[in-house]
């Protein structure tokens, strides 16, 4: 975030996995404005980080108020409470509205309750929302509120242009609309006029397509009264915004410094998983031992693929030259053998109906032989049949098969016909 020179952070419920005192630490040291109104510990009486920062642009004043959303699932935190809005928003807005020319909200809340708030303060002009929607959205007028989102995980830069002025009025963007309104009206007369040409009046009357017009042009007429007031409050117009969104495509270069930031973290937390897995597996050893030493593991149908290389030489010589053979290293490349949200795809499971329950039962238990996308990942649990051919006989993968791990997040192209092509084993 330093490194990207971003001048202010509302604090969301996912920075606060390491504690409040690491995050403070983290912003004394790379000087950042982590903004939170409604952070508190249990018993304090003041917010922990900063509510808001006041800040220069141009000749302008700028507001950031930082709003912290709910943890996932709505679970307390520890040792920490989370004010809701209302309990905090009204005091801060009081005394930031006399200083600051535009005041924009850093909010991890819900959709559902950043529109709420939208509704309730006009005062409140920008909302960047995060953590809780999906992707991108272009900004949602709610009673001169903007309402904007980027997608998440830095998978879109959104950029909103302004052009901020004193009416502090957001335009509905659109240039034309009294033009377009007196066009409308200029339309709606010619067609009363029209009317009123062909028939009586005593016929109009009751003629529910001609009092139609009349009313059309009465609601014109009024709105026109209304644009051309604002126009007059407003002499320099209204305020307006122009929104695009920035996909961060893989073939958008690396920047190297924060590279080498994001690839220095993920090694860490690499090491911290490996660390928490040991520590796992021994407890389990240690249940086991006490409960019944003789008790199957999730992986005891499986041989490995190793074992199959001496009945089957030509398939196996074919899948070591398939990508799915390496896809163990692969994670070992990045750094990522120990992270439970990357293992379940790169490793050969028993069978994916029973994966074994929750992914940390199948980090610490996956053995080495397993480790890659090996032959049962296709053809299903081996081990009897390797041991008894004759009286067994192991499946053959269909398109769902691949699809449990050539998901859309993971293979936007999965075709199956020519990615089957790819990785059949030869007949032999
Ligand atoms: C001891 C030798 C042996 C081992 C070890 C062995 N197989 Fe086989 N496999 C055979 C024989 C023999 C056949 C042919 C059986 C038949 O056609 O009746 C066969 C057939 C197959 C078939 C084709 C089935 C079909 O319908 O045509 C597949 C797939 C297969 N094996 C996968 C594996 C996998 C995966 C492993 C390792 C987990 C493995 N085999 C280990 C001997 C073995
Ligand atoms: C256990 C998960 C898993 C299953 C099941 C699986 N794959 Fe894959 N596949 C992977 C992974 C992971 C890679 C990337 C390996 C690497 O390069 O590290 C991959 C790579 C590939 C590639 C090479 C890259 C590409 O997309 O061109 C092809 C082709 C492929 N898989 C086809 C298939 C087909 C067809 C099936 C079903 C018959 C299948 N896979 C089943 C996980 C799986
Ligand atoms: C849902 C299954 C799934 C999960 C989870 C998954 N992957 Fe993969 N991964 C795949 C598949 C399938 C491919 C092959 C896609 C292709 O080439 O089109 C792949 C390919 C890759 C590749 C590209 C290999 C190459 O050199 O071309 C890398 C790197 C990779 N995965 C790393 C990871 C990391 C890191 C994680 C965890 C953060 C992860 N994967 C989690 C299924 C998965
Ligand atoms: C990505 C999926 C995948 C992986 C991994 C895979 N296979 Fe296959 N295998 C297939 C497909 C697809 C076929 C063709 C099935 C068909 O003909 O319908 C096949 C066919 C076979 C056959 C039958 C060949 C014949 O005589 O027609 C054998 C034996 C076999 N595989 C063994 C293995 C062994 C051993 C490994 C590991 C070293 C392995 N397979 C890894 C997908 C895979």
């Amino acid at each position: 975030m330093a490194e990207m020179q971003t001048r202010a952070i509302g604090v969301s419920p996912y920075d606060l996995a390491a504690g409040t005192d690491f995050l403070l630490q983290l912003a004394k040291k790379n000087k950042l404005s982590l903004l939170s109104a409604n952070l508190y510990t249990n018993t304090g009486k003041n917010p922990i980080f900063r509510p808001y920062l006041l800040t220069k642009a141009g000749n302008m004043t700028v507001a950031f108020i930082g709003l912290t959303g709910p943890l996932p699932g709505n679970r307390s935190p520890r040792q920490l409470r989370i004010l809701s809005w209302q309990q905090v928003l009204p005091a801060v807005l009081k005394k930031i509205n006399n200083k600051a020319d535009l005041i924009i909200l850093l909010s991890s809340a819900s959709p559902r309750t950043n529109e709420e708030i939208a509704q309730k303060f006009k005062n409140i002009h920008i909302i960047l929302q995060a953590g809780q929607g999906n992707g991108n959205h272009p900004p949602l007028n709610i009673n001169n509120t903007l309402l904007c989102q980027a997608a998440s995980r830095g998978k879109s830069l959104g950029i909103l242009k302004i052009d901020w002025n004193p009416s502090k009025i957001w335009s509905d963007n659109d240039p034309d609309q009294l033009k377009n309104a007196l066009n409308r009206l200029d339309r709606i007369r010619w067609q009363i006029g029209r009317m009123q040409k062909r028939h009586q009046p005593k016929e109009l009357r009751n003629n529910l397509q001609y009092q139609r017009l009349i009313r059309g042009e009465a609601e014109l007429e009024q709105k026109i009264k209304e644009l051309k007031q604002q126009k007059n409050d407003t002499p320099g117009g209204f305020c307006r915004f122009q929104n695009t969104f920035i996909a961060m495509e893989t073939s958008i270069p690396e920047d190297k410094t924060v590279k080498a930031i994001v690839d220095g973290t993920r090694r860490e937390v690499n090491k911290i998983n490996r660390k928490r897995q040991q520590e796992l597996r021994k407890r389990r050893e240690k249940q086991r031992q006490t409960t019944n030493p003789q008790q199957a593991g999730p992986f005891v149908n499986m041989a490995g693929s190793r074992i199959c290389k001496k009945c089957h030489p030509v398939q196996a010589a074919f899948y070591l030259l398939t990508d799915h053979a390496r896809a163990w290293k692969t994670l070992i490349d990045k750094d990522q053998q120990y992270n439970p949200d990357c293992i379940s795809c790169h490793v050969t499971l028993p069978n994916y109906e029973q994966k074994p329950t929750g992914q940390e039962e199948l980090l610490t238990n996956i053995p080495e032989r397993l480790q890659g996308v090996g032959c049962e990942s296709c053809h299903g649990p081996a081990l009897k049949h390797s041991l008894d051919p004759e009286n067994t006989v192991p499946g053959k993968p269909g398109e769902s098969t691949c699809l449990q791990c050539h998901t859309k997040k993971r293979d936007k192209n999965f075709n199956f016909t020519r990615k089957m092509n790819k990785i059949r084993c030869p007949a032999g």
